[in-house]
């Protein structure tokens, strides 16, 4: 349907064919908050995403650029970049500048876009504009980049544009990303596996708790230096370069070394590095029930120890525990809102859905959103 909407509405404002890019959001099963410690994650690209109808428009540096959904024009020079942090326009502004910075050289170009994924929903709405854009300007002006580059300019569109100093998975995972495969990363190196998504009977559900709580960016970035401080310590103690080398025996002998809040966001990252090779194991073998009791894990160390839950994350979680229809369930990405991520038995997933969504109403009187989801190949030209 956006795709549709997204040329036509190329066609009347600019009476020409344009190309047609497709930019998916990401979930995640396990590994959370991993990446920026050189852990492995386990993402996916799904069936929501951002659609670009775009073309060269022959000006030297004119870029026009439309987002349906907001019925918003922007029009700017890629030579005189002025962000503004909360504004779409940033993005598009973002891309060109990282584009420049690295030596690419592009010209103007006429883009209009729109998608089904939900803002603010912890599906990584805004790493699919920044990864879509730059695989859209990668073709049209033959750049020639790699893909795993995109990923990593993405990223650092995120950080200078949006003052969020996140980690690499959801660029990745968006840009990466296979129909019906999920990606082991890791982080260390950007080395990384394909894997099929085989979940029998059961699907991906996520529940949207409509919330996203205003402390998001900011304590992620807290998160950040938190986990570098601890491993600042333990750097002097065990003599690692990076928390994935730190082993649980070392971290728990050690404890009184750390600050108390440091020593739980520590504690719940080496466990997560390690619940993220059992869990890719269990999924090879296909032993989804074990893989759901981790999920339980890292959200209650999440939730815990990392800090970074919610009230209304908590709850959804909770709803799930003694539901035998639910093969797994947490929450999902930075965290203080946004969806949570649930196995659900296919056949029971329309009743989980309405259960869930009664049970959130009685509970906080908003209404929970839910997406029955499938796993998408990454950006990609139509
Ligand atoms: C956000 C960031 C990612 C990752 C997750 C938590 O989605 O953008 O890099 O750190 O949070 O796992």
């Amino acid at each position: 349907m956006q795709k549709k909407e997204v040329i036509q509405h190329f066609h009347k404002k600019y009476n020409t064919e344009p190309y047609v890019f497709v930019a998916p959001g990401r979930i995640n099963i396990i590994g959370e908050h991993t990446d920026y410690n050189d852990g492995y994650v386990l993402p996916a690209a799904i069936d929501k995403a951002i659609y670009f109808a775009i073309k060269t428009n022959g000006t030297p540096s004119t870029v026009n650029a439309t987002a349906v959904d907001l019925t918003e024009d922007f029009t700017f020079d890629i030579n005189q970049i002025a962000p503004k942090i909360g504004f779409w326009g940033t993005y598009i502004m973002g891309v060109c500048s990282q584009l420049q910075k690295n030596g690419y050289k592009i010209n103007g170009f006429d883009v209009v876009f729109s998608g089904d994924i939900p803002l603010g929903a912890g599906l990584s709405s805004s790493a699919a504009l920044e990864c879509g854009l730059l695989t859209a300007l990668n073709d049209i002006f033959s750049l020639g980049i790699e893909k795993v580059k995109i990923a990593l300019m993405g990223q650092q569109v995120e950080h200078t544009y949006a003052g969020v100093n996140c980690g690499i998975m959801d660029q990745f995972a968006s840009v990466m990303g296979e129909e019906n495969a999920v990606i082991r990363l890791d982080c260390w190196d950007m080395s990384y596996q394909l894997f099929p998504f085989e979940l029998g009977e059961n699907i991906v559900v996520l529940c949207d708790s409509a919330v996203k709580h205003e402390l998001a960016s900011s304590e992620y970035n807290t998160r950040r230096k938190e986990c570098e401080e601890g491993l600042a310590i333990c750097n002097k103690l065990f003599g690692v370069k990076s928390l994935r080398d730190v082993t649980m025996a070392q971290l728990e002998a050690h404890k009184g070394d750390f600050p108390d809040i440091v020593y739980k966001r520590l504690h719940y990252v080496v466990g997560e590095v390690l619940r993220v090779e059992t869990a890719c194991q269990k999924m090879k073998e296909k032993d989804l029930a074990t893989v759901g009791q981790m999920m339980y894990a890292t959200h209650d160390g999440l939730s815990r120890e990392y800090g970074v839950s919610c009230e209304e994350l908590d709850f959804l979680v909770d709803q799930t525990r003694n539901d035998s229809g639910v093969i797994g369930a947490r929450m999902m990405g930075g965290g203080f809102g946004g969806c949570t991520i649930n196995i659900v038995k296919g056949s029971y997933a329309d009743a989980f859905i309405e259960k869930m969504s009664a049970a959130y109403k009685k509970r906080f009187s908003v209404d929970m959103k839910a997406y029955k989801t499938t796993v998408k190949k990454g950006c990609h030209k139509e």
